[in-house]
């Protein structure tokens, strides 16, 4: 039998986390989506994704507060010896607490971490949320500038190239709620991740608040787009029960349904195939037998899960 081959043919990518800020269930959400998650023990982790060009070595795309949970159950991410870990980089697309906080659970590291992020985010990293800080007490971290619109070669902290190709693209969106006098700057960006050896490429746009030229450029071509699919209506949280709470819109999502919801522009965005990801506890397309999930893939979209793998 010939042995398994040591490299892997193409990019991989795995879905570690589908859902937005909370999971599902949310801790203190009693609507239709987490009660029947809590009774049929089923749910879904935090946003977060890994990428790897080799099959290797693992770039975290955001760092969930599930991250714990999510690298125990991959054993792409398991240590290959009695200390160590395949997690060579991780990149933050925002500064928002559901894609940062499981950077705090890898302090317990030998060695420092490369932690990229857009400008914006690295100064809230070492600011009003002070990730990067807190964590040069511990094995440290390793911060790198995502510059905009160009692309950069990805390396572990070491510097030894990871084999992928990173642009940032900054999005339209605001900075995180703890930050909101925060000066102008870049908060939130999706990124272009290409394979330096196949070209295969993946576009990673957890959190938008439209479907415009930076989404398209983002996903011009790519195999694979992972979009937004955080609300489903504009007016979603407020009627799941929190009276005083923000639309999708003003939270920086562009709502999935309605007559200029991303279903209606993502199609044309220019990727090969497309899932939504970063969905909240309340959107009623993760019903599986729901209109809303009837209608996102009667428009050719996909509804991400949890553990969902790619090969690009
Ligand atoms: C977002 O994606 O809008 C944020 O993560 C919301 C939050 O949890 O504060
Ligand atoms: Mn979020
Ligand atoms: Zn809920």
């Amino acid at each position: 039998m010939n042995p398994a081959p040591l490299i892997s043919s193409s990019m991989r990518v795995i879905i570690l986390g589908s859902a937005a800020g909370g999971g599902l269930p949310q801790w203190n959400c009693g609507c239709r989506n987490c009660q029947e998650a809590r009774l049929s023990g089923t749910g879904r982790t935090q946003s977060s994704v890994a990428v790897s060009a080799d099959g290797a070595r693992w770039v975290l795309l955001n760092a969930s507060p599930d991250l714990r949970v999510q690298v125990a159950s991959r054993p792409e991410l398991w240590p290959r010896g009695a200390r160590g870990t395949p997690i060579s980089a991780a990149v933050c697309t925002d500064g928002e607490i559901d894609h940062t906080l499981g950077l705090l659970l890898l302090r317990e590291a030998t060695t420092k971490l490369a932690v990229y992020a857009p400008l914006g985010v690295a100064g809230l990293l070492d600011r009003e949320w002070p990730l990067f800080r807190i964590l040069s007490a511990y094995a440290g971290l390793e911060p790198r500038t995502l510059p905009d619109g160009q692309a950069i070669a990805l390396a572990d902290a070491a510097g030894k190239k990871l084999g992928i190709a990173c642009t940032a693209v900054p999005v339209a969106r605001r900075p995180p709620r703890y930050a909101r006098q925060a000066a102008a700057g870049t908060y939130d960006v999706g990124l272009r991740l290409t394979d330096e050896r196949t070209g295969g490429t993946l576009a990673y746009v957890p959190a938008a608040g439209a479907v415009d030229d930076a989404v398209r450029s983002i996903a011009a071509g790519a195999g694979l787009l992972l979009f937004d699919g955080t609300f489903w209506s504009d007016d979603e949280l407020a009627e799941a029960g929190g009276t005083d709470a923000p639309s999708a819109r003003e939270m920086g999502h562009l709502p999935v349904g309605g007559p200029e919801g991303s279903m209606q522009l993502l199609p044309r965005a220019g990727a090969q195939r497309t899932v939504l990801v970063h969905i909240n506890n309340t959107n009623p397309m993760l019903g599986r037998s729901s209109a809303e999930r009837a209608e996102v893939e009667a428009a050719g979209l996909q509804v991400g899960e949890d553990g969902m793998e790619f090969e690009l």
